[in-house]
């Protein structure tokens, strides 16, 4: 059976289950891998529309959810959301202020490509990096972190940045990611804390 074949089962597989994305499955596979949401835990979406991932995260948790995306996410029941670029200052501020405990950051956020290699990994690394800035700043100390990131010559310098804020980092291919992709995802768990000047 082809990749092609394989892609087109899960887009439709999404579509009959309610899904706004196959990327629901994605984060299906990374919370049956390393449990990583629990029932109480306030979590951030960063990158957050069309919304698949937020409806997975009501399932996963009775807390509260803030989804973020430059585009509008449209609505869902229980979800709160702010349409806003992740490295905006006021977006962090707003963060801060409607939630006082954020055990989760999730992002799936990925820039527009152009398809010149170079300068497309150059975006996402420095996505990866204001993911993590983002991170560092609302997470409690021993809450997790999960970053979708693509393999490339600055991705061990990413990933070791990481390590740097995180007790536990490991990286996890989905079985729903497209065949031939170098995308991956970073699951960082026990947030050190916020390093003191
Ligand atoms: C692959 S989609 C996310 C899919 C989502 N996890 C779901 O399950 O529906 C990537 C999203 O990242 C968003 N994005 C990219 N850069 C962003 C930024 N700087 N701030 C906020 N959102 C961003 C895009 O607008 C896009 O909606």
């Amino acid at each position: 059976m082809g990749s092609q074949w394989g892609q087109d089962k899960t887009y439709f597989r999404a579509k009959h289950e309610g899904y706004r994305s196959r990327a629901a499955y994605k984060l299906m596979e990374i919370q049956t891998k390393f449990g990583i949401i629990r029932r109480d835990d306030n979590i951030v979406d960063l990158g957050a529309a069309p919304g698949s991932w937020l409806q997975i995260e009501r399932t996963l948790t009775d807390a509260r959810i803030i989804g973020i995306d430059l585009n509008p996410i449209a609505e869902l029941e229980g979800i709160e959301t702010i349409e806003g670029n992740i490295n905006d200052p006021e977006v962090v501020a707003l963060v801060k202020s409607q939630l006082d405990v954020v055990s989760i950051v999730l992002c799936d956020a990925a820039p527009k490509l152009s398809g010149h290699r170079c300068y497309d990994q150059a975006r996402i690394m420095d996505l990866n990096q204001q993911e993590l800035r983002f991170a560092c700043k609302v997470l409690k100390p021993g809450g997790n972190f999960v970053v979708k990131s693509f393999q490339g010559t600055d991705f061990p310098e990413f990933y070791a940045e990481c390590k740097k804020n995180f007790y536990a980092v490991k990286t996890c291919m989905t079985k729903s990611t497209r065949k031939g992709s170098t995308e991956l995802y970073i699951v960082a768990k026990n947030f050190i804390g916020p390093v003191v000047p």
